[in-house]
């Protein structure tokens, strides 16, 4: 056996629909690391609460964050996959490292500032504390690095500037956590403006059908500048070619590339050729989810095995922070 470089630690909200910026930005690169290091993957419920929510909703969405993350590939029996509340040394942890964040670094964070402009009405203590949650997550499991998209850059920085803190105060104990990011930095929404987005409302499930599928491709925006069939277009300014880059081969780019570029290639037809380059990728997932969702108990069981497992390492780890902050 090799010996595995650390934990990565990563979390997903159970917010909505799991998208193709979801997979592209994180779950995919999640998979592909599970050989190098220690996967630790969390539904992060505590996180969603922080804006409005349906509570009678809430158990089939995390239920569905499983499924799908199962079905994408993260293989439970290669990695730890588990409900953040259902190990609640999370919110403890939290607890001690707010008491050493100070405040103007939580209100600088984009996404605090954006989310509170979206939900006016509930501006809570918990959207701001968001990024200190974040990075008790992270520390709990000592996780070396950190596989995210880009949205979730400047989260990670104060999770680093939180360790120091914590070190300088209290003596070395947590790694500085690294960000890794996948080939895909950011996917943006089928307005093609703004990040894909489950609260955005300009996402593209990843499991949805072909049909589906086509139906939000059809409305995507490509190069703008692009007005007629015949004019050149750029592909380093197209959404759809980014999401290209996630789901078709090195060959067929250089095609895709070249052909918008001299204007042999229509947006529609490019559209066409990723709807189908998605479904191959996607149509075993939707099986695999079939039939996890005809599994429930299988599902649940993974859930709580995962707890179990990462319960235990997150009672050591506070243990020892009790202790060293002068608590029991
Ligand atoms: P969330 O649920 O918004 O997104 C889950 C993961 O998907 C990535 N992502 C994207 N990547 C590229 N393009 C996009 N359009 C796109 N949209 C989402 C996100 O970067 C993320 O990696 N705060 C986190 C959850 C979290 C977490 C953690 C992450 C809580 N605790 C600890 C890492 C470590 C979030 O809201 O993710």
């Amino acid at each position: 056996m090799t010996l595995k470089k650390g934990v990565i630690f990563s979390g997903i909200q159970p917010s909505g629909t799991i998208h193709v910026g979801n997979y592209l930005g994180a779950i995919r690169n999640w998979v592909a690391l599970l050989p190098e290091y220690e996967g630790i993957f969390c539904i992060v419920d505590y996180h969603a609460i922080t804006v409005p929510y349906d509570p009678a909703a809430m158990q089939e969405r995390i239920f569905d964050a499983a499924v799908v993350n199962i079905s994408c590939g993260l293989d439970p029996g290669k990695c730890s996959l588990f409900v953040q509340s259902e190990v609640p040394e999370h919110t403890e942890l939290a607890w001690i490292l707010n008491c050493i964040t100070p405040i103007g670094e939580l209100e600088r964070m984009t996404q605090f500032k954006t989310k509170s402009e979206q939900h006016r009405d509930s501006v809570n203590m918990g959207l701001l504390d968001y990024p200190v949650l974040q990075a008790a997550d992270i520390l709990l499991y000592k996780a070396v690095a950190v596989p995210v998209g880009e949205d979730q850059a400047q989260h990670l920085e104060l999770s680093r500037e939180i360790a120091r803190k914590f070190n300088r105060r209290f003596g070395d104990f947590f790694p500085e956590p690294a960000t890794l990011f996948s080939e895909t930095l950011k996917v943006l929404g089928v307005d093609g403006k703004s990040k894909m987005s489950k609260s955005m409302g300009n996402d593209i499930g990843i499991l949805a059908d072909p049909k589906e599928v086509w139906e939000r491709l059809r409305i995507s925006v490509t190069d703008e500048n692009r007005k007629r069939r015949q004019d050149p277009g750029d592909p380093a300014v197209c959404n759809v070619f980014t999401m290209h880059k996630g789901f078709s081969r090195a060959g067929d780019l250089a095609i895709i590339q070249a052909g918008c570029r001299n204007a042999t290639l229509g947006c529609v037809d490019c559209k066409k050729i990723l709807r189908d380059r998605i479904e191959e990728l996607v149509a075993p997932f939707r099986e695999k989810a079939a039939e996890l969702r005809a599994n429930p108990a299988l599902v649940r069981g993974v859930l709580a095995e995962g707890a179990a497992r990462c319960r235990k390492i997150a009672q050591k780890t506070m243990e020892q922070v009790r202790s060293r902050i002068g608590l029991r």
